[in-house]
């Protein structure tokens, strides 16, 4: 039998990687995103909905027309620093909308859910890497928005029995191996997307905010995962909610940290340009080291990463940037090519 699956947010960065997934392992998809953030073009027509999650009346029609199996949830704001200047924005997004779906789910008979959390509901971390029972302690409204999520599943599960797999992401990145999708945050507040720019000469330089934390070259250390392996560690957990399985929780991680320099000098290897870096106090709440510890999604759900090496993370986000700026990999741009 073939299970249609809800992707909610399905036209964004992650989501959509996971929408060309799914379809490529059989599954039905229909995805909901308000475009707010998300493309179009990163979904194929004919499966996209445009509208909200927070519009009852909407998912009412969607799941009286539609035999939805499993929800995956993408949609959100992810802004941190936004997150802290308009609260409001986020509680009412990641926290109010969802419940709105969630409920409707539940009056639906839908009970099968998979969340897209973070490892900004860890705070800064007391030990690293980081297990999943890590004590909780969100230091700013997006980390705090998503605990709360979290909170909520437990207890709908409680009482309604919806199931759901909660998937802490560490930071998301690369891009679609095939170089169709990737990463088109506006505004980019990522490192490797950023580094990039620099690198095509789209940025003046890369801020290094720190350069005398504890680490080995004085610069944080954060845990890079492939967005393909977080598709695949999706497709596992919906496969496991198909076959009847219990809630849980896992960290997704690459379990290696890769400092801010070490993340500047791999995308100079691999773009062959230099990058301009200029140095800059530390941002408060920036801890010196975030690593996950994954075993357990490995354990529980045979979760492969396949793409943990820094340098194919960063070249699969090259060559879907040259893509796009209409450059074919291996060809050099005309003015880049005379300098
Ligand atoms: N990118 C990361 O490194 C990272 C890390 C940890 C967790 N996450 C989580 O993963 C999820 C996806 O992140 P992303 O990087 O793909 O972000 P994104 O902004 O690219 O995608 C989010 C999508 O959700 C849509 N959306 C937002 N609110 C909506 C609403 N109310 N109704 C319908 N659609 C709505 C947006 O239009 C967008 O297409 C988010 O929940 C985020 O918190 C991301």
């Amino acid at each position: 039998m073939t299970h249609k699956v809800l992707i909610a947010g399905g036209a964004g960065y992650i989501g959509s990687h996971m929408v060309k997934d799914l379809l490529a392992h059989g599954y039905e998809v229909l995805v909901l995103d308000n475009l707010s953030k998300g493309h179009a073009d990163a979904v194929p027509h004919d499966h996209l909905v445009i509208g909200d999650i927070g519009d009852r009346d909407l998912l009412e029609t969607l799941f009286a027309r539609h035999e939805i199996a499993a929800v995956m949830h993408f949609a959100a704001f992810i802004e941190v620093g936004e997150s802290v200047r308009e609260p409001e924005k986020y509680y009412r997004n990641n926290l109010a909308n969802t419940l709105v779906l969630l409920d409707t789910m539940r009056r639906h008979g839908i009970a099968r859910f998979i969340f897209s959390s973070t490892a900004a509901v860890y705070g800064t971390p007391e030990r690293t890497p980081i297990t999943e029972d890590h004590p909780r302690h969100p230091i700013n409204p997006y980390g705090a928005s998503k605990a709360m999520v979290e909170q909520v599943l437990g207890d709908f599960d409680s009482a309604y029995g919806l199931k759901s797999i909660i998937l802490r992401y560490f930071n998301a990145a690369g891009a679609d191996p095939d170089g169709e999708l990737g990463e088109r945050h506006d505004p980019e507040t990522h490192l490797i997307p950023l580094v990039l720019d620099a690198a095509a000469g789209d940025r003046e330089a890369i801020a290094i905010f720190g350069q005398d934390y504890d680490t080995p070259d004085g610069t944080c250390i954060r845990d890079y995962i492939h967005v393909a392996d977080l598709c695949q560690a999706h497709r596992l957990a919906l496969d496991a909610l198909l076959q009847g399985g219990e809630s849980a929780i896992y960290n997704l991680g690459n379990g290696r940290g890769f400092s801010v320099r070490e993340v500047i000098d791999a995308a100079a290897a691999v773009t062959g340009r230099t990058i301009p870096c200029r140095e800059a106090p530390r941002r408060p709440g920036d801890p010196p080291r975030l690593i996950a510890d994954s075993a357990k999604a490995q354990r529980e759900l045979g979760w492969r990463p396949e793409y943990a090496d820094l340098a194919t993370i960063i070249r699969h986000a090259w060559q879907f940037r040259q893509r796009r700026a209409g450059i074919e990999p291996g060809e050099a741009k005309a003015e880049s090519a005379a300098a």
